[in-house]
């Protein structure tokens, strides 16, 4: 507690020298609200801070004048107040959106806006809270407001929120370097981002990033990012172990990006492959194990599902009939319409490999 407070203080001071006289007790309220909601989420502790410090420079550059530059850093500190309304499973999910669960957390720039309207103190930052979610091009979310019909303060916010996800670690991603995270954040103007604030941020890029970015250190009870580009899973070799197989695997495919129908229909490939592979490892026998290595690779995922069983003798193995017109070559079809490539490995000293790979978008002719 005594280091919560300390730093709450520090914060408060820091913040303080920056507003005008009078504003300090709304300052110590809102640093209160980012407070309370940075202690449910760790990974975005610092979060508003650095997002305020961001669209407070872009705004300099903007030549917003002083009255606007307040409420800018205020909204900007406040951005993501509504995520004190998004449950806790939600907050924390490692992988990808259902999207009903995305539905659900897209809520949260409302729900900022009717936890503001309690104070109104805190009204004139309704439209940074409300509209920090908007794309330029109208696409985005809760109004889809378009060009300078966004308030032109969350258009700021919008771009400082994003590159501050991108250049700094979350439970689903390793940090992006400063040169790639610029990159993505340029590839989306006109697009995601208004040109003008795309400029704007250009000039104050390097020195924010040099002051708030590249000298952040994690605090000590930030959860350690887990890389899942690859992972291996091994269950004895007897189908009643494959439930327990499924499900961590499924943890792994909802981190990959893929469509839920996606991540369901190769649910059914590897299910498929791990049943053949368990006919292959001596059905049942103790001790027998098989293994799969999942990967999660830029362009595609690949799964290595190995037996320890009878090594196959591919050139005396017929080829399939394509599709199936007798019973018992209905896995392979299955596999073969799922998945985009199937190959096997046979150059292990005991037993085989199957692999299967997805392509991620098309598969490359
Ligand atoms: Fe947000
Ligand atoms: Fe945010």
């Amino acid at each position: 507690m005594k280091k919560k407070s300390g730093t709450s203080q520090k914060r408060v001071t820091k913040f303080l020298g920056e507003v005008g006289k009078g504003e300090e007790v709304l300052m110590e309220m809102m640093l209160t609200l980012v407070q309370a909601l940075e202690e449910r989420d760790e990974y975005t502790r610092g979060h508003s801070e650095r997002v305020a410090l961001l669209s407070v420079a872009m705004g300099r550059e903007l030549c917003l004048d002083d009255k606007r530059l307040a409420t800018l850093r205020r909204g900007a500190l406040l951005h993501d107040i509504g995520k004190i309304g998004i449950r806790d499973e939600l907050l924390y999910k490692p992988g990808s959106f259902t999207p009903e669960e995305r539905a659900r957390m897209n809520q949260h720039p409302e729900k900022g806006h009717f936890i503001v309207l309690n104070s109104h103190l805190m009204w004139d930052l309704i439209p940074v809270i409300r509209n920090h979610h908007e794309n330029f091009d109208g696409s985005g979310y809760p109004d889809g407001f378009k060009g300078e019909g966004i308030p032109l303060e969350a258009r700021v916010v919008s771009l400082a929120d994003y590159f501050d996800a991108l250049a700094t670690s979350r439970p689903y991603k390793q940090p992006f370097t400063k040169e790639k995270a610029v990159e993505f954040v340029v590839s989306m103007s006109g697009k995601k981002f208004d040109p003008a604030v795309v400029e704007a941020f250009l000039k104050v890029v390097d020195k924010f990033y040099a002051e708030s970015i590249q000298n952040f250190k994690p605090p000590a009870d930030m959860p350690v990012f887990v890389s899942t580009t690859e992972q291996t899973f091994e269950i004895e070799s007897e189908p009643r172990h494959l439930g327990s197989l499924r499900e961590q695997l499924q943890h792994f495919l909802e981190q990959t990006g893929l469509a839920p129908k996606t991540q369901e229909e190769i649910q059914v490939a590897l299910g498929e492959a791990c049943t053949n592979a368990i006919r292959h490892s001596y059905l049942n026998e103790p001790g027998k194990k098989i293994r799969v290595t999942a990967q999660n690779i830029e362009d595609k995922v690949l799964f290595k599902i190995r037996d320890f069983g009878k090594k196959i003798e591919l050139d005396k193995l017929q080829p399939p009939e394509l599709p199936p017109t007798r019973p018992g070559g209905l896995g392979i079809y299955f596999m073969k319409t799922i998945m985009d490539e199937l190959e096997y490995n046979t150059s292990h000293a005991e037993g085989n490999e199957l692999i299967l790979v997805k392509y991620k978008k098309r598969r490359p002719s």
